[in-house]
């Protein structure tokens, strides 16, 4: 292995000190009772990225706290705070946490996934979010092998990653839905059977009719809006409605007989609101359910590109265009 030399300084792309990412120097952060410390390789940007550097920017009336951005990771421990047993110096390893966009992250050594040999931290770093949000979802839903899912928002980066979930744990029909018609094969690489392109169909109707009339059982919902109103006629009796993302707003006017006509079950997930206990679960349902199907390639994550974290402008720009197809990954 490489001798990696640890400073006290490492670089870090700070939010709050106004409305852009500021690169800059930092303390390296020390592993405290349970932690570890991770020599960082790779991080990913998430949707979370820009509201949060929006909220924080004290020029336009945001709170003004400083944060080290970012949520993904990938690289090898370095060093183990006292307690930690499970994890030794040099283990390959992945993860999603606050304050990635760094060279060097601490994580609670419960929470940190093994990154199988083989996958480079360019790759791994733009997986845990959508392993750890889609894996828990299908399990809050009780998602069981030949059931059919409804991925809404399915070209979204975890919604790919949602997608090759199911489809590695047996589901009998994934269906997709995209707004954009460019984007078909996309979804169908990632593994979904049918594709529904909302500005050309309805998705009530194009759901009941791939699926004989019966509807879904389960619904990963990453789009909200009146997209999770029509979700709900499309799912079938005693089915599971999973909201992930609002990515058309959190607010939706719904027709309550569809809900309860059908005995539907609607959930609601966040990840970034899960207890420590709920997380302990989370990580044991994904270490021998979805790292094995990682380590034999059934799941990869879609890259938009890689930018080193000299070149953030880059990132934060080709985010904000709306136009990125999966993770942009920032070399730190
Ligand atoms: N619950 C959780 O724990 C959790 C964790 C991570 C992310 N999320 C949420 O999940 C969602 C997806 O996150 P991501 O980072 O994977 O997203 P992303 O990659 O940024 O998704 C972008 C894609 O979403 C689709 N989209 C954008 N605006 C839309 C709209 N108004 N209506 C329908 N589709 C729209 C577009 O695809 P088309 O052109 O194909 O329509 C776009 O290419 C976000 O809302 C995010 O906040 C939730």
């Amino acid at each position: 292995m490489e001798k990696i030399v640890v400073t006290d300084m490492m670089r870090a792309l700070i939010s709050g000190r106004g409305p852009e990412w500021v690169l800059t120097e930092v303390p390296v952060p020390q592993p405290g009772p349970g932690q570890v410390l991770i020599r960082n390789r790779a991080a990913a940007t998430n949707n979370a990225d820009l509201p949060m550097l929006a909220e924080a920017d004290p020029t336009r009336g945001g709170h003004g706290k400083e944060f080290i951005a970012g949520f993904e990771y990938a690289g090898e421990i370095i060093a183990l705070g006292a307690g930690v047993e499970t994890w030794k110096i040099g283990d390959s390893v992945m993860g999603s946490i606050p304050s990635s966009f760094a060279e060097y992250v601490v994580a609670d050594h419960r929470f940190v996934l093994p990154r199988p040999t083989g996958l480079a931290p360019e790759t791994a770093c733009a997986l845990p979010t959508g392993l750890l949000t889609e894996h828990g979802a299908l399990s809050t839903a009780g998602f069981v092998s030949g059931q059919s899912v409804l991925i809404t928002g399915a070209s979204s980066a975890i919604g790919l990653i949602g997608a090759q979930i199911a489809k590695s744990l047996g589901a009998s029909q994934i269906i997709g839905t995209t707004r954009t018609a460019g984007k078909r094969d996309l979804l169908t690489e990632a593994g979904v059977d049918t594709v529904i392109v909302t500005d050309e169909q309805d998705l009530t109707e194009a759901t009941l009719a791939a699926t004989g009339g019966k509807g879904v059982d389960v619904v990963l919902d990453h789009v909200a809006g009146q997209t999770f109103a029509q979700c709900l006629s499309a799912t079938a009796v005693d089915g599971h409605v999973v909201n992930i993302g609002r990515l058309a707003g959190p607010v939706s006017t719904i027709d309550i007989d569809a809900l309860s006509y059908r005995h539907l079950t609607v959930h609601g997930v966040s990840f970034g609101f899960t207890r420590d206990v709920e997380m302990a679960g989370i990580i044991a349902g994904l270490l021998p359910e979805v790292i094995p199907a990682v380590a034999h390639d059934r799941i990869r994550p879609v890259i938009d590109r890689t930018v080193n974290i000299t070149d953030f402008a880059q990132a934060a720009g080709r985010l904000r265009s709306g136009e990125a197809v999966g993770k942009i990954v920032i070399r730190p």
